[in-house]
């Protein structure tokens, strides 16, 4: 597996393997190509979106990190970092998100993150227990989400 960081020329398959996750019952959110290039790869203010692939270059899933601004949707203090997760169906469970994860540290310690936030859907348990093994801890809940937060033990 390969992991780099995802351009605007990855949009449209990032936009179909999200389109796969709602087929599949793990989305609700937007898919589309314009979701995908405003929220992921070309997010002002966004830090690194990773990218797993295939020895073969096929498409297995990706990793957003963005810095917490005052107008973050999801009430993420400001500063922080707010992380998202989409592995393909029909890669899950194979090590790509803690292969992702491991780019997404390392992005967020060089920029000087101390706190990542993850707003898991309070029903989603699979992505509970994903980000768990990544080291994140429960920090808040709202009626909706549980909202896990990672430290960055760097300083
Ligand atoms: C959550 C998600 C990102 C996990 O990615 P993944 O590539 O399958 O994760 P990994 O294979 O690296 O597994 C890492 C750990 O996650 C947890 N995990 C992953 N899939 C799991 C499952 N089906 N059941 C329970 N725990 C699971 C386990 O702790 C696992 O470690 P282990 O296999 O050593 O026990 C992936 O399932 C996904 O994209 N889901 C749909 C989208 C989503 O819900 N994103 C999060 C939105 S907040």
């Amino acid at each position: 597996m390969k992991i780099r960081t995802a351009t605007a020329g990855n949009a449209k398959a990032m936009s179909e393997m999200l389109q796969g996750l709602v087929t599949a019952g793990k989305r609700t959110a937007r898919a589309d190509v314009e979701f995908v290039l405003e929220n992921y790869v070309g997010n002002p203010v966004g830090i690194r979106c990773s990218l797993a692939e295939d020895e073969r270059g096929a498409f297995l899933g990706f990793q957003s990190l963005i810095r917490s601004t005052e107008a973050n949707r999801y009430g993420t203090p400001v500063g922080w970092g707010i992380i998202g997760t989409h592995v393909s169906p029909d890669a899950a469970r194979t090590g790509v998100g803690t292969a992702l994860f491991a780019a997404s540290r390392k992005a967020a310690i060089e920029a000087g993150l101390t706190k990542i936030e993850a707003f898991i859907g309070k029903d989603n348990k699979i992505a509970q227990s994903y980000y768990e093994r990544m080291g994140f801890e429960t920090y808040r809940q709202t009626d909706t989400a549980v909202c896990k937060a990672w430290t960055s033990d760097e300083n």
